[in-house]
């Protein structure tokens, strides 16, 4: 796949309904997306089966969901206020601006060719908002840049109501804002997107053993998304990468058209957040140490991850073309957990109680999974479509459906068509997606 392949997957998620740029009839806004009825299914599957797999299915760790809106004290504690900065510099000559530590400051401006910097300066990434009718400054508070201050500020209420033990974990999914300098990569890098975050706090001691534990854990999970091996890896931090609050940092890397890039990061945040509300705050947050019979304050092991970055990734790994028959096909060869819709139903012709055969399995198959009823256009083209939206599984009623009772199970990535019983489609697709 080559660097322009990021057009043509800009491009099939509009034709597909993946995707689509907000606020298009107004000129768009640049870097911003609207998830569209394909789009969204699949993004709840890939925030279900991160909650599945790190809320519901594990003893020790529990969910939450803090607002967006935050006292402006907690970006205060947090260091995000004084230390939530990336360096900026503008071309003199044609006012394009740049994130300093994203290109060589002794070559020329990408967009004229002159080399004519400002100076860098910080520019804090948090979005400024007023709260109530008067915008005056005493009212004012940031769009949370991320959800984990919204665990951190609620550590002792949730540790006195969830009855845990260290170590354990609070997790929560939800939108974080950040007034990025540069954006681009299509979902790569956006002003607003959805983070799935997980605290797991520990004894001070254990850092070590917890950061490898949750590094090898997450790329797993990419994995398990169906995300091809040899495009991913892990790599630790330089010191010179860490964020303000971590001392050591693996990130989650994929290798997309444009290089390879941040999917996730695991970080020892130590003692840090807790710390410092415990000094800004008017309540204390520790717990209490049963065995040595005194309050500490855990170390925490942070996993970071970007919804829409695990999106895009699960679009890039799996866009496919091929030639068949002269012709070529596009599909998006996605892991049945993740694809929007799990399977289409055909009717071959609209006539001779096709449709009404079809109807029927498609409502059986829909009390169990995502499916789609199809009745429009050439078999072909209707076989295309579904191959675009990356649909794994297609059953067709046919005119033998009406002698012997049968139907058939198209598999996307082979195409190959076996005939099975009508009443038995949704026994063949549980077989398949166990
Ligand atoms: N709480 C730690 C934290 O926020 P981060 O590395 O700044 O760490 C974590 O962000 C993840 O959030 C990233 O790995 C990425 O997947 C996602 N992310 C961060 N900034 C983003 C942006 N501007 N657009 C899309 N995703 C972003």
């Amino acid at each position: 796949m080559d660097i322009k392949s990021i057009e043509k997957i800009v491009s099939l998620s509009k034709r597909r309904g993946f995707i689509f740029q907000s606020s298009e009839i107004y000129g768009g806004l640049a870097s911003t997306w609207d998830y569209g009825p394909l789009g969204v299914e699949m993004k709840n599957n890939i925030k279900n089966l991160w909650w599945k797999d790190t809320v519901t299915s594990r003893q020790n760790i529990v969910g939450m969901d803090a607002s967006i809106l935050m006292h402006p004290s907690v970006w205060e504690a947090s260091g995000h206020v004084q230390n939530f900065h990336d360096p900026m510099v503008d071309c003199k000559n044609c006012k394009a601006r740049y994130r300093a530590d994203h290109i060589d400051l002794s070559k020329q401006c990408e967009r004229c060719g002159k080399t004519d910097w400002t100076a860098p300066r910080q520019f804090n990434l948090m979005f400024k908002t007023s709260l109530g009718a008067i915008a005056d400054s005493g009212d004012e508070t940031y769009l949370r840049p991320e959800t984990a201050q919204g665990i951190f500020v609620n550590f002792s209420n949730v540790v006195n109501t969830a009855r845990q033990k260290l170590p354990f974990g609070i997790a929560q999914l939800g939108k974080a804002f950040r007034n990025e300098i540069t954006t681009g990569n299509f979902l790569f890098r956006t002003r607003e997107f959805e983070q799935m975050e997980m605290e797991y706090f520990i004894e001070p001691k254990e850092s070590e053993k917890w950061l490898e534990y949750w590094s090898q854990e997450r790329l797993n999970w990419f994995k398990k998304l169906g995300i091809r091996e040899e495009k991913l890896r892990l790599r630790s931090h330089g010191k010179d990468e860490l964020a303000h609050y971590s001392t050591a940092c693996y990130d989650i890397e994929y290798e997309f058209p444009f290089g390879w890039s941040e999917l996730e990061g695991i970080a020892d945040r130590g003692t840090y957040d807790l710390d410092q509300h415990n000094k800004h705050a008017k309540k204390k947050q520790t717990y209490f140490d049963q065995a040595n019979n005194q309050h500490i304050v855990p170390a925490v092991i942070e996993a970071s991850a970007g919804v829409d970055r695990a999106f895009l990734t699960c679009l890039v790994d799996a866009y496919h073309e091929e030639e068949v028959n002269g012709e070529q096909r596009i599909m998006l060869k996605l892991s049945p957990k993740v694809a929007p819709i799990t399977c289409a139903v055909f009717p071959l012709v609209n006539k001779g109680g096709l449709p009404e055969i079809s109807e029927k399995i498609f409502t059986e198959i829909q009390t169990e999974f995502s499916a789609f009823f199809d009745q429009g256009g050439s078999i072909g083209r209707r076989y295309r479509r579904q191959d675009e939206a990356g649909t794994p599984y297609g059953i067709t009623v046919d005119h033998q459906t009406l002698e012997d009772n049968t139907v058939t199970l198209r598999d996307r990535d082979t195409m190959e068509q076996i005939r099975i019983p009508s009443d038995q489609t949704l026994i063949e697709l549980r077989k398949k997606l166990q």
